[in-house]
Order: structure tokens, then C-alpha cells, then sequence
């Protein structure tokens, strides 16, 4: 097979842990046949310094042409300052709008090796501890108009809109519950629906969806019992659908507990675009350029790019059974380390998972 990938490196330690990335994606294409050609974009900070926008145009170009998009991480201090409408996240929500990435795939997953790491009680997560939120991309409070700052009743002010069409509910809602019929077959939609008219229609089309799936259980909670039983008792949750705002704050919940965030990919899929595929975790710009990164969220959002884009499953089986090797033959970076293991470098861990290949 051969495929093209747009690369975006980024900021921070978004370099260092896309090196490894490669070369895992590389060892799989030989070990399997395939050719994959990269081809590099800016976008977040790097692209603040070169072009003066988080998000140049060649770079949506360059997107749009490519089979799949793989990102590092976008932000850091030294953008902070800038002028809102270009600050380095502001590229990372205008390429999943130009690519119309409405659907954000969240896997919260125990690393058994790991075990050690979660923040839970044993007894919580040893009732399991295996979901994915499925996060709203493109719409809801992010994108909402009205949205600004200015003087109201002279007084300072800031607004923004949440909304949601039935559209754009009905297409996140069936990837919900599509994932989950390949899962445990469990939907929990999340809303604020006993308190905003949004999350009303929400819960509405979600359930009209639901007809449609009567071999998955649909289940609703409000967000704020959602973060709740998130941390009382995670092993109700298969798949999580929600929108953009709630998705945010409870993917990050999520990934947390597990002890792991370094460790966790995600997706964004759209529809006839290509998808786009990077960890769940941030820049971390006080550990950048130091071979301390943990490069293996990054490498299993290569698994999941070659799993979902490409439909290579045995590929991607191949990267997370390495990644799991890797851990039991006691290799860690910092952010994971514990007593009587082995400590590794960005580029020693990336070549462990090669090794293992
Ligand atoms: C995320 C991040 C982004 C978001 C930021 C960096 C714009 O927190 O991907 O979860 O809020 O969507
Ligand atoms: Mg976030």
C-alpha cells in the first residue's frame, strides 16, 4: 500500500516525540510492505515564527492532499502574549474546521503495565477501566456566534454561543454509536440538559439516533455526574458521546485517572477528508529539547492513523503490542518511571519500540 502523510510536527516537545513516531511508522512500512511518503507542515508556534499564522495556508493545502495527518502538539510560553486571533491554538482549531474533523476519538485505557501509575483505588479500576469519549470537533461552544469581548451596560464583557444543529448532533451521535457496536456496546451521551436548551435538542436527536441502534444501550448523564462517577466508578463507561466544551474537560478526566496521559492517542475523523491523528497530551515546553519526552502516545497515534485511515489492523496490532513489550521488558521515560525499572531517553524509547517490532 502506499499512502501520503501530511506531518506536523509543532511546538514544544512536538519535534522530539514525531522523530520517534516516524520511525516506528517506518520499521512497520518495511516490515510490512508498505510505502509511506511524509511531506512536513507548520502550524501552532513554529508557524507564528516563520509566517506570522498559526496555520498558513500551504499547510491546509498540504492537509487536504494527504491520505492522513499526523501531529506533535501546538503552544508554549513564548506565544502566550500574542494577540488572541493568533495565538498557536487558534491553527489547531482551524484545521479541524477546514477539514471538517467533527468527530474527536478519546480512548482512556489502563496500561496493565501500569497499573501502578493510576490514580484510582485497585478496587476502583480493578473493575475495569477501558472507554473512549467520543468528542464533538467542529461546532458547540468553540465555534458558536455571537462570540467576542466589548463594553456591555459599560462594563467589560466577554461571550460566547453554544449551539448545535440536529445535523451536527445526528453525524457525532452515529459515530457513538457506531464505535461502540464494535465495543461493549454501551453509549452514555452527556449534556446539561436540566439547565441548557442546547443540551436539550442534543439529548433529543441523540435518542432519535438511538432508534436506530437498538443493539446499544444509550444511557444520559448530566456533565457535572459524568466527571463524577468518571472518578467513582469508570467501569460503566464504554463510549462517551458529548459535545465540544464537555468533551474537552472530560477527555482530559479521563485520561488522567489511567495514570497515563503520555501515553494516550486520539483521532480526529471527518467526513471525505483525511483524518487527523495525535496525542492527547500538550507541548510540555519545560521538557522540550531534552530527550525526556514520552514518544509512545505519539507512536500509538500511528497505530490508530493506520487503523482507522488505512484500515491496516494488523499494522497497528503490531505498534501496540511493541508499545506493551517495551513496557514489560521495563523501559520508561520520566513521566512514567517507578521503582526497579529502567530509565530512557525520547530516542532510546523510540528505538526500544522499533526493537520490538
Ligand atoms: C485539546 C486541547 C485544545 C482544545 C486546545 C489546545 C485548543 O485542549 O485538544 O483538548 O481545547 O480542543
Ligand atoms: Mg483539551
Amino acid at each position: 500500500m502506499h499512502k501520503h502523510i501530511c506531518v506536523m510536527p509543532g511546538d514544544g516537545i512536538g519535534p522530539e516525540i514525531m522523530g520517534e513516531a516516524l520511525k516506528v511508522l517506518k520499521a512497520v512500512a518495511d516490515k510490512f510492505g508498505h510505502t509511506f511518503t511524509t511531506e512536513n507542515a507548520l502550524i501552532g508556534g513554529s508557524a507564528i515564527d516563520a509566517t506570522g499564522g498559526p496555520l498558513p495556508e500551504a499547510t491546509v493545502t498540504a492537509c487536504r492532499k494527504a491520505d492522513a495527518v499526523l501531529l506533535g502538539a501546538v503552544g508554549g510560553p513564548r506565544w502566550d502574549t500574542l494577540d488572541p486571533s493568533i495565538r498557536p491554538e487558534k491553527g489547531l482549531l482551524g484545521i479541524r474546521k477546514a477539514l471538517s474533523l467533527f468527530a474527536n476519538l478519546r480512548p482512556a485505557t489502563l496500561f496493565p503495565e501500569l497499573a501502578g501509575a493510576c490514580l484510582l483505588r485497585p478496587d476502583i479500576v480493578g473493575r475495569g477501566l477501558d472507554l473512549i469519549v467520543v468528542r464533538e470537533l467542529t461546532g458547540g461552544i468553540y465555534f458558536g456566534k455571537p462570540a467576542g469581548t466589548g463594553v456591555r451596560d459599560g462594563k467589560r464583557a466577554g461571550w460566547n454561543t453554544m449551539v448545535y444543529d440536529e445535523e451536527e448532533i445526528a453525524r457525532i451521535a452515529r459515530v457513538a454509536f457506531e464505535a461502540a457496536r464494535k465495543r461493549r456496546k454501551k453509549v452514555c451521551s452527556v449534556d446539561k440538559a436540566n439547565v441548557l436548551d442546547v443540551s436539550r435538542v442534543w439529548r433529543e436527536v441523540v435518542m432519535e439516533v438511538g432508534r436506530d441502534y437498538p443493539d446499544v444501550e444509550l444511557t444520559h448523564l448530566y456533565v457535572d455526574n459524568a466527571a463524577m462517577q468518571l472518578v467513582r466508578d469508570p467501569s460503566q463507561f464504554d463510549v462517551i458521546v458529548t459535545g465540544n466544551l464537555f468533551g474537552d474537560i472530560l477527555s482530559d478526566e479521563a485520561s488522567v485517572i489511567t495514570g497515563s496521559i503520555g501515553m494516550l492517542p486520539s483521532a480526529s475523523l471527518g467526513a471525505g477528508n483525511p483524518g487527523l491523528f495525535e496525542p492527547i497530551h500538550g507541548s510540555a515546553p519545560d521538557i522540550a529539547g531534552q530527550n525526556l519526552a514520552n514518544p509512545l502516545a505519539t507512536i500509538l497515534s500511528v497505530a490508530m492513523m493506520l487503523r482507522h485511515a488505512f484500515s491496516l489492523d494488523a499494522e497497528a496490532n503490531a505498534i501496540e503490542k511493541a508499545v506493551h513489550t517495551t513496557l514489560r521488558q521495563g523501559f520508561r521515560t520520566g513521566d512514567i518511571m517507578e521503582e526497579g525499572k529502567t530509565r530512557l531517553g525520547t530516542v532510546e524509547m523510540g528505538a526500544r519500540v522499533v526493537e520490538n517490532l
